[in-house]
């Protein structure tokens, strides 16, 4: 794996490594009993200078990319998926400013990201719009110099942290997908609440809350773009930057879980010998390898054609996002397997593995709109017959 890496892609994950041995293992178990949000960890990550290494430098990030974006959310995944996604969120959370932001956007919010001083959250999701994200309601209507917010979302990721909102709202009822704008609320603005916290299977650590807007008066200048409309193609072009790091989350769970699975399996003697020495663990441990090591592959080729300033990317950011979670929940359940009646208990850290492997193939798209968005790609590539 090594020799697909620049010296730069190793220093970061040296760097990100270091994190997660001295303060993410160790809190782990703890973290996901409690549900606490890793405020700690957030901080090292902070002087670490890690929380802007996809912003670009002149907004006061590292400007090193989605690659190493993902290399980061992978190491520190591989020891939590809570605060593998605490962290890659800020991303999906800052993409629609660097997007579409105007320059004074840009310059106003970008910098306290990349400093990690201002953590981000991405509202689009609501009770009735999940994977039909174009039917979302909350409204958003101007009156002179303002907008007027009302609505709801829910499974808001970092609610609870952020300070800072992207939240997509209809402006225009009759214009369908393009009457959507994307509006950046920050928080402790009034008419802005956040709700009920969801208690969760997996990524346990990771704020996540319902957020409400009644009568939320937020100003003009916050609509990204200071344009109309551009909500859900924003939307859209958010997640296709966003999922290559998901993807590298589940790969650092797959990971975290293949390595525990192997010592576990040198180590553990049955029938008088180390289980590893049997061919039927072996051929298992030989698969999920392959199957972590393949996925990763498809995360840098995504991420690779991102930095590489690709203008079409969505069906590999798609692929990957699919093709990786599936791994992750494979070889997690694989994982837990070979540990036998002891993975199954909380004892042993390898079930949560499992639980956080599982919302990977639900969030920033479920694995089946993921086919949805790669068939109709790949048959709009073909041109028609
Ligand atoms: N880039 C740019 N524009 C895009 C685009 C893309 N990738 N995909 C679609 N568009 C544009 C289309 O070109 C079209 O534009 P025009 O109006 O100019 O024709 C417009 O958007 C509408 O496109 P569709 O007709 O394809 O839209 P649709 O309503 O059929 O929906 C969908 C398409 C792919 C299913 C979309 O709804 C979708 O991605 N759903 C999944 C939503 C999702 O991923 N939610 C996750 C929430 S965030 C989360 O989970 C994160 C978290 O908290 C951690």
């Amino acid at each position: 794996m090594k020799e697909l890496l620049t010296k730069k892609n190793l220093e970061y994950a040296e760097r990100t490594k270091e994190i997660a041995d001295k303060y993410v293992r160790p809190a782990a178990a703890e973290l996901d009993r409690n549900q606490t949000y890793p405020w700690e960890i957030v901080k090292k990550l902070q002087e670490a200078g890690l929380m802007g290494v996809w912003i670009p430098k002149e907004y006061g990030g590292e400007g090193d990319g989605i690659r190493n974006l993902c290399i980061v959310i992978e190491e520190l995944s591989k020891a939590c998926g809570g605060v593998g996604v605490a962290y890659a969120v800020n991303a999906l959370g800052s993409f629609p400013i660097t997007i579409h932001g105007t320059e004074e956007q840009r310059q106003r919010w970008l910098p306290a990201i990349a400093k990690g001083e201002k953590l981000v959250a991405y509202g689009l999701s609501e009770v009735e719009a999940g994977s039909d994200a174009g039917s979302i309601k909350t409204r958003a209507e101007r009156n002179g110099d303002s907008y007027t917010i009302n609505g709801d979302k829910k499974w808001t990721t970092n609610a609870g942290a952020a300070s800072i909102y992207t939240i997509y709202c209809v402006t225009n009822p009759e214009k369908g997908t393009r009457g959507i704008s994307a509006i950046v609320v920050e928080k402790g603005t009034e008419g802005f609440t956040i709700g009920k916290e969801e208690d969760k299977m997996g990524i346990r650590c990771v704020s996540l809350h319902e957020i409400h807007f009644k009568n939320c008066k937020v100003p003009a200048k916050n609509l990204l773009g200071e344009k109309e409309g551009i909500g859900f193609k924003n939307a859209m072009m958010t997640l296709d930057k966003a999922r290559p790091g998901v993807a590298a989350q589940a790969v650092g769970l797959a990971q975290g879980a293949l390595d525990l699975a192997v010592e576990y399996t040198k180590k553990r003697q049955q029938f008088g010998q180390p289980i590893a020495s049997f061919q039927g663990i072996q051929f298992m441990l030989a698969d999920m390898a392959t199957q972590v090591e393949a996925a990763r592959r498809l995360v840098y080729a995504a991420a690779d054609a991102i930095d590489a300033g690709a203008t079409h990317y969505t069906k590999i950011s798609a692929m990957c996002k699919l093709y990786a979670t599936d791994v992750a929940m494979k070889v997690t359940t694989d994982a837990v397997q070979l540990f036998g009646g002891y993975g199954y208990m909380k004892d042993y850290p390898i079930e949560k593995y499992m639980r956080d492997a599982k919302i990977t193939q639900i969030y920033e798209g479920t694995n089946q709109i993921q086919r949805i968005v790669i068939a109709k790609n790949l048959l709009k590539e073909s041109g028609s017959s």
